[in-house]
């Protein structure tokens, strides 16, 4: 698989070679397990190619942020235990980084063994990059493999720092992930509409900028579209608001106009009479918030504009929930979007953690086309960002001119 003029583990002999493999093992744990697995299910297919080639695996990841301190609740035991199960062999994991431990336990693998080091991040040098680090990790191997997407915009010693020592190929979550945003970026079939949601425009406005130049619609909710409505004179009530952000908002709300598409904000909202779960409730238009009250997600008329604006797009994207959505209580309205992205005769993307938590509660993950492993990472791919992650492998013949546009 191509990865924008990258090479890829297709490209790599690895039988009888360690490789260390960075993948993105940053899950949620609950009790001593792995609560959600889908990334170390999207793994799968890379680790799998490697060892059925002859290749003994070093793994290494970041699980939290530790901030450079051994944290006794962010130790990857519960990864390796879920890891092991699901690729139904054994996953040995040592204690430390680059130390004695995991000195000894890379050299002494076989082909078809895997190793997991400890949580990278317990060393202050990993998010430093320090050279001397990187080297340390490129030690314990003989190739370099990067299929942590979700970590690609993080120039860390285990992501951009280790590549310099080996040679660096990508994994093929990495290499799918890269060429459906690719994709996405430079070569959408048209219309190509853009769903934008989450809580802060801060957060959101160079993706939206970009977006806004791009795309034959834009579509914005969630809590960021109260500083939209805010910024064109309606009274959202209590909502949380950027008023430094009106301006950028009415920018990109002017952009919009002067490229003649559309851009939707909410019409109606759910409002609450205060961010609680059980807060009393009023569907309402957006110019009749009352006093005191907060939008709290997009209500169903605004629902039915999405729907009807997107039936005809060929392409979707779709970053961030429209509203609060970890309540039941306020759950339906991302639900709902989720179910018409999944509904769409287009080929749809959904980024971000988030919008991929709401396809799978939804249980509509099956038809979305590529769903992001990566929150920040798509983000910055999308705004046209080199990803450090990415940038650091090696180029295939002629690939130098590929880069994410
Ligand atoms: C993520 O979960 O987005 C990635 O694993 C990166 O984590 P970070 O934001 O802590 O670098």
């Amino acid at each position: 698989m191509a990865a924008a003029g990258k090479l890829t583990i297709d490209d790599l002999d690895v039988a009888g070679r360690r490789v260390l493999v960075r993948v993105d093992f940053n899950v949620p744990l609950e009790d001593g397990r792995v609560a959600d697995d889908t990334r170390i299910r999207a793994s799968l297919p890379t680790l799998r190619a490697l060892l059925d080639r002859g290749a003994a695996l070093v793994l290494v990841t970041h699980l939290g942020r530790p901030k450079g301190r051994v944290v006794e609740e962010l130790r990857l035991d519960p990864v390796a235990r879920r890891l092991a199960e699901l690729l139904g062999r054994e996953v040995r994991k040592v204690d430390d980084v680059t130390g004695p431990q995991a000195r000894a336990a890379a050299a002494a693998l076989e082909p078809g063994q895997v190793l997991l080091l400890e949580n990278v991040r317990f060393d202050p040098r990993e998010e430093k990059n320090d050279p001397d680090f990187a080297r340390e990790l490129a030690g314990l191997a003989d190739l370099f493999v990067n299929d942590a997407f979700g970590t690609a915009h993080r120039a860390h010693a285990s992501t951009e720092g280790v590549a310099r020592f080996l040679p660096a190929a990508a994994g093929l979550l990495m290499a799918a992930e890269i060429a459906a945003l690719s994709r996405l970026v430079n070569n959408p079939e048209r219309p190509f509409w853009a769903l934008v949601g989450g809580g802060k425009v801060a957060d959101k406005l160079r993706v939206l900028e970009r977006l806004v130049d791009r795309c034959d619609g834009l579509i914005i909710g969630g809590g960021m579209a109260n500083t939209f409505l805010t910024a064109q004179g309606i009274d959202v009530g209590a909502s949380r608001v950027e008023p430094d952000l009106f301006d950028a908002a009415r920018a990109v709300m002017g952009r919009a106009g002067e490229r003649g598409i559309p851009l939707l904000l909410p019409v109606d909202v759910v409002a609450a009479d205060r961010f609680a779960e059980d807060a009393q409730t009023r569907v309402v238009p957006v110019e009749a918030i009352p006093a005191g009250w907060m939008a709290l997600v997009v209500g169903p008329a605004s629902l039915d504009a999405v729907d009807e604006a997107v039936r005809p797009a060929r392409t979707v994207f779709w970053n961030g929930p429209f509203g609060v959505f970890e309540w039941p209580a306020f759950a339906e309205g991302t639900r709902r979007l989720a179910q018409v992205v999944a509904e769409l005769d287009a080929w749809t993307v959904v980024g971000g953690g988030d919008s991929a938590a709401a396809v799978h509660q939804a249980g509509v993950a099956d038809r979305i086309d590529h769903i992001s492993t990566g929150g920040g990472a798509s983000l910055e791919f999308v705004e046209g960002r080199p990803l450090p992650g990415v940038e650091a492998l090696a180029d295939t013949a002629g690939g130098a001119a590929a880069r994410p546009g």
